[in-house]
Formats: structure tokens, sequence, C-alpha cells
């Protein structure tokens, strides 16, 4: 049945001369038949590069709202219109523009993770693989707000040491990652390597070796390989890591960080959305012109390796 369903979706994917973009948490099968599977920055610049004209965006909402403000001229389609991020509408416009006319003066930095309105009212985006370089470019003096995660904004903080308001948001997948849990494993496994997202939180990234986006890990473990590494971030980014590199052993940080938002997408949704050209995600085009300022910004600093 799956392999039906796959072939039924090459073909259409050639007649509408369409591409398939796959975030890391994206179930095996998903990642399997995407023309690119990445980080939220790898899928940014796909995203805004690529000359197909029609983008299946498998991920969540704010990633399929980022490719169609860095694609206007593409119809960018979303299997699941329902697979939204619980972090980023933890802040809305109203809200931050109540908290910059508490800070004057200060610049915005908003996670990728955020709504297409939040990236029109901030000076930068980034994401968890540039949040540091980025915030190292901004002007010294400045005051910086970070939202809407406070565990990467904290990590950022205390890697620049830069004067910088957090904005109380988090993920929840993330969060049920547990120290105690982290500390049993590695007393178990002590020669496994910990590597933990930066979405977690401190006390997680405190017993980490390496603080990574989904992307990072995966150059991690093909570089440095290990006997074993303990993986702190979603469960997704088990499948690629045992692409990149099989001769290891990975141990899940928690079983409970499950994004289940990420897990809405399936091969039957990409295929429906071929067939209907549906959900089309589009943005209002005052709103994408000051979100695309913002987000060439990000595009523009290069991530640490
Ligand atoms: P990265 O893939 O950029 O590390 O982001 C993780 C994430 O939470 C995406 O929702
Ligand atoms: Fe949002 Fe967390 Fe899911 Fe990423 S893993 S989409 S931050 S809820």
């Amino acid at each position: 049945m799956s392999q039906q369903i796959i072939e039924k979706i090459q073909t259409l994917k050639k007649q509408r001369n369409a591409v398939i973009l796959a975030h890391y948490y994206q179930p095996p099968e998903i990642q399997e038949i995407a023309d690119f599977a990445g980080d939220s920055l790898g899928l940014s610049v796909q995203a805004a590069g690529t000359d197909a004209d029609v983008i299946v965006f498998c991920g969540v909402m704010f990633m399929a709202e980022t490719a169609a403000i860095l694609s206007p001229d593409k119809t960018v389609l979303i299997p699941d219109v329902n697979a939204g991020c619980p972090m980023a509408d933890m802040i809305t416009a109203e809200q931050l523009r109540q908290f910059q006319a508490e800070h004057p003066g200060a610049l915005t930095v908003s996670y990728v993770n955020s709504t297409a309105e939040v990236k029109a009212l901030s000076d930068y985006c980034c994401t968890s693989s540039n949040a540091v370089q980025l915030v190292e470019s901004l002007p010294a003096d400045r005051g910086i707000l970070f939202v809407p995660d406070q565990n990467l904004g904290n990590h950022v903080k205390r890697e620049t040491g830069r004067n910088i308001v957090l904005w109380p948001g988090y993920c929840r997948s993330h969060v049920l990652i547990q120290p105690d849990e982290v500390q049993r494993l590695k007393a178990e496994h002590p020669e496994a390597v910990v590597l933990a997202h930066p979405e977690c939180t401190d006390p997680v990234k405190d017993l980490a070796d390496a603080l990574l986006s989904t992307g990072q890990m995966l150059t991690y473990v093909k570089e440095r390989p290990a006997p074993a590494f303990i993986i702190a971030t979603e469960l997704g980014i088990l499948h690629p890591l045992k692409q990149v590199n099989s001769s290891t052993t990975y141990i899940p940080a928690s079983e409970k960080a499950f994004c289940e938002n990420m897990k809405k997408i399936s091969l039957e949704k990409v295929l429906w959305a071929l067939e209907d050209m549906k959900t089309h995600v589009q943005v209002p085009a005052e709103v994408a012109g000051q979100a695309k300022l913002a987000l060439d910004r990000m595009i523009e600093v290069l991530p640490q390796k």
C-alpha cells in the first residue's frame, strides 16, 4: 500500500513541478520521500533557492509560512493545516509590541519558531544553528529581546554574555527531557557522548558534551564517532542519525520527547496535498514583506559547524 502511495506521489510531484521538504523530526517515511530533509536553517535556504513551482512542506506551520515568505512566487502546501508549533504560539504580535514598548531601544531577535506576524515585528530571525553567531554580530551596546524560546535564548545569553531579555516560551517536547533521567543514562553508559538541543532546559544542557541544532548533531556523529550517543532532542532525529552513522548506538534521553505536531504529516496526506493542491499557505503581503527582511538577515549568518 505505501509503495503505491509513494509512486503516486512521485508521479504527481513531476506533473506539478513540486519539491518535498521535510524536517528531521518528521516520520521516517516522510524523510525518505523528501527531496531535501534538513534542520530549520537548511530548509529555509532550500525554500528560498528552489526553482520548483510548488513546495510541499512536511513540517509545522511556521516552517511552511517561512517558505511562503522566502518564496512569494511559489505555491507552498502543508499536508496538515493543524500541524502547529505550541512554542511559536506562546507569543502573539500584540504581546511582542507590548514587550518592545517596555524595552525601548532594544533589538528584537525572534527564533524562527514564531508566527509570521511576530517575525514581521522583529529585527532579526535566527535558528538554533546560528543564534549565537547572529547575536554576536549585533552592536554590543544594544539590549536584545529574544522570543519566544527562553531555553535557546538563555543558551545564547550564556554564550555571548550579552544583555538579553527573555520571553518565557518553551518547547513542550524538549522540556519533558529530565536531568535525572539523563544523569541515570550517563551513569549506565559512561562511554556515551551527550548531545542536547538548546531547546532543552538548563539542567539538561549542563549535562551535555555539546549543544547542537538537529543538523549539527548529524555532522557531529559523522565527524566525531563515539561508541554511543545520548540524544536529547525530539525522537525523529534518530532516523537521520542512523543514516549518517549506523555503526554506533543512539540512546534517546527521553521517550517522551515526541512532537505530536511534527507527526501529523503522513504519506496519505502528502498525496492528498498534491492531488488537491491543499492547504495553500499564504501570508498577507505586508506581513510577508516585513518578515522577509528579518529572515534574509538570518540566512546571511553562517552557522557554527
Ligand atoms: P532545528 O532543526 O533547527 O534544530 O530546530 C528544531 C525544532 O524545534 C524545529 O521545530
Ligand atoms: Fe515546536 Fe517543539 Fe515541535 Fe519544534 S519540537 S515544532 S519547537 S513543539
